[in-house]
């Protein structure tokens, strides 16, 4: 939690090895994970090791179907096996999507691509997945969707690192609330 430009999303991005797309660096401190320096660690490294981060501003690949997005998130898998595997896993966690899967990802509603964003994600089988401001913009009725979604995913035994405005929803959900301001805690 915190204010626009406390460094929320940054903190995301210095987890997930995002830093470098926008050519910054951690100039002090570093990151650990499970006991481990990670610092400065690629996003492909991060993402070979189960951190997944759905950056900020619902970025769906505009012109494939919603299928075709869950298949890219799962690139890393390699068997066909798998990817089936993985489409079934989350339209089993996600059913709206398996209603979706042949629409056009663009023309999805802006819950509905923040569905399918989160699927995205669960494709490459996070064990940490970092979402920023999953609920922005959405309605109300629709931010419970997304919550009782992430419930569902912690439910699951995936650790959720999420940066959101709506305080009581995302409290009500996590073991730990961080306030960030001028990018201190
Ligand atoms: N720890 C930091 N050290 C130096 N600069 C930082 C740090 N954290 C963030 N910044 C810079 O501050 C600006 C705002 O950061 P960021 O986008 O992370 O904020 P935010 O909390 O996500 O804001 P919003 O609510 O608007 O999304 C960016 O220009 C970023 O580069
Ligand atoms: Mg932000």
């Amino acid at each position: 939690l915190g204010p626009n430009g406390a460094g929320k999303s940054t903190t995301l991005k210095t987890i997930s090895g995002m830093l470098d797309v926008e050519e910054g660096r951690v100039a002090s401190g570093n990151v650990r994970m499970l006991g481990q320096d990670i610092t400065g660690a690629s996003a492909e490294r991060m993402v070979a090791d189960g951190v997944v981060h759905v950056v900020e501003g619902r970025k769906v690949l505009r012109h494939m179907t919603a299928e075709q997005n869950l298949v890219v998130g799962g690139h890393r898998l390699t068997r066909m096996a798998d990817v089936k595997q993985g489409l079934e896993r989350v339209y089993g966690l996600i059913p709206r999507l398996a209603e979706l899967r042949t629409r056009t990802a663009g023309y999805l509603s802006g819950g509905e691509q923040q569905l399918l964003l989160i699927g995205r994600a669960m494709m490459a089988r996070p064990r940490l997945l970092m979402i920023d401001e999953p609920s922005l913009g959405l309605a109300p009725l629709m931010v419970k969707e997304i919550f009782d979604l992430l419930a569902k995913l912690r439910g699951e035994g995936v650790s959720l690192l999420i940066v959101e405005q709506h305080a009581q929803a995302a409290l009500a959900l996590a073991d730990h609330g961080y306030i960030l301001e001028n990018g201190r805690v």
